[in-house]
């Protein structure tokens, strides 16, 4: 976790508030984050490319800084967007819905990139009216689509093409995006056949281009080894008259959840910048994980013990549906008793109530608690809130920003009768 998360006079807290007080306060399960983690995240990530980059040799002067582009889907609570964006961030989105969020939490379209297999026709007019900075475009039936568009709206749309340089980034295969047996991106032929198919649609402007190996990327090589082949072709396109804008190698940068120990910022920076060298695209990132992950947790309260012949398991009040990383991925996450008991320790399996024996958060962990005892699940701020679901009719969990001494409830906590509203009976 951050370094904002701490164990001080016997209990965990975030900033300066003890979980018990947001607990107290709000119940659980309760997403909390701290506001200086993430701004923390966003500043490190910035200098550290201004750094790199105003090492290379022969840099101009007035070369543009790289765009950092928040990958919404990471965690896309409004609160965190006003934040990242009154920083200066872009965005990479998904979804209209995503884009509607972006706008409504102050964010400028103009830095908003989209990304996404199959944007529909809706979609691709949103961005557009919108004014987004440009489409990330993945196929060339959604070339052709948006081409299509655009001239029905009397528009240019800006355009980059996802190319996929097929390296192992060596994470989770469900989260791995830049091999050629992935849905996502084309291949190199496929991009070079895509940006001259691009040059003759009339609607369409070419900016630059992108591509993302993946999520929960621990190595730095694989982003050195993509970086290098999507120069080739910007070099490729150049000989043929396609200057680039930017260039815009996404987002995936690891964190550490348990004993991983991912390149630090300052590493990644100086990997990219050493391939990069001094040309004059402007370089774009579209980090998501890496700005939330670790500046969030989930708090949650143990309702029950139960011992069994083979296997404890702490019953607690958070669930798959909350945070479903585990039930999908296997996935690790810390799990932090908020007031530590001294004493023996019982192995646990921590499981939620859902009636699903995948619904587990942590398996075989060593814990000294009691019911009614409240957890932190470390970790959580990425793809916690943002991928839970109302399974088992369960409301989702309240979201809450610490700021200093201050807690400010950015998410409230969803109440039952909301969850059937657009539900009707038959005549
Ligand atoms: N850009 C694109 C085009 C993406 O597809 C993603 C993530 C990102 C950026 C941000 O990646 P990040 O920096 O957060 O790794 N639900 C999974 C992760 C799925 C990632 C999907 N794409 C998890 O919980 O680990």
């Amino acid at each position: 976790m951050d370094a904002m998360f701490t164990l001080r006079g016997g209990a965990l807290q975030v900033e300066d508030v003890p979980l018990q007080a947001i607990a107290e306060r709000f119940g659980t399960p309760t997403y909390v984050y701290s506001k200086a983690a993430l701004g923390g995240a966003f500043r490190a990530f910035e200098s550290a490319f201004a750094d790199a980059l105003s090492r290379v040799p022969g840099r101009a002067d007035g070369a543009p800084q790289p765009l950092v582009c928040y990958a919404v889907k990471a965690n896309p609570n409004l609160a965190i967007l006003n934040l990242f964006a009154r920083m200066g961030s872009g965005f990479d989105i998904v979804s209209a819905g995503e884009l509607a969020r972006v706008v409504a939490a102050g964010g400028d379209p103009g830095r908003v990139v989209f990304s996404g297999v199959g944007k529909s026709t809706a979609e691709l007019e949103a961005a557009l009216l919108a004014g987004i900075l440009c489409f990330n475009i993945e196929s060339v039936p959604e070339l052709h689509r948006l081409e299509q568009v655009a001239a029905r709206l009397g528009r240019i749309a800006p355009v980059s093409i996802r190319v996929n340089p097929d390296v192992n980034p060596k994470t989770h295969p469900y989260i791995t995006t830049g091999l050629n047996e992935n849905k996502f991106g084309v291949g190199h032929e496929g991009a070079l056949a895509l940006y001259r198919a691009a040059r003759d649609c009339r609607h369409l402007r070419i900016t630059g281009i992108d591509c993302h190996i993946g999520s929960q990327i621990t190595e730095i090589e694989p982003y050195a080894d993509a970086l290098e082949r999507i120069l080739e072709l910007v070099d490729r396109l150049a000989a043929e008259g396609i200057e680039l804008d930017h260039v815009d190698l996404g987002g995936g940068l690891g964190i550490r959840y348990s004993e991983e120990s991912p390149p630090s910022v300052t590493e990644y920076a100086a990997a990219i910048t050493r391939v990069f060298g001094n040309r004059r695209q402007r370089l774009v990132f579209e980090p998501g994980r890496l700005f939330v992950g670790n500046a969030g947790l989930l708090l949650t309260r143990v309702e029950y013990l139960k011992p069994g012949p083979v296997k404890n398991f702490a019953i607690v009040d958070a669930a798959m549906n909350d945070l479903m990383r585990p039930a999908l991925y296997e996935a690790y996450h810390e799990v932090l008793p908020v007031v530590p008991r001294a004493g023996a320790t019982t192995w646990y399996d921590v499981v939620g109530p859902v009636c699903e024996s995948g619904d587990w958060l942590a398996r075989n962990r060593p814990l000294a608690i009691a019911e009614g005892d409240l957890l932190a699940i470390a970790s959580a701020g990425a793809y916690g809130m943002s991928m839970s679901s109302n399974y088992n009719t369960r409301p989702r969990a309240a979201e809450v920003i610490v700021d200093g001494d201050c807690m400010h409830e950015v998410r409230a906590r969803e109440r039952i009768e909301q969850l059937f509203e657009g539900e009707s009976l038959l005549p």
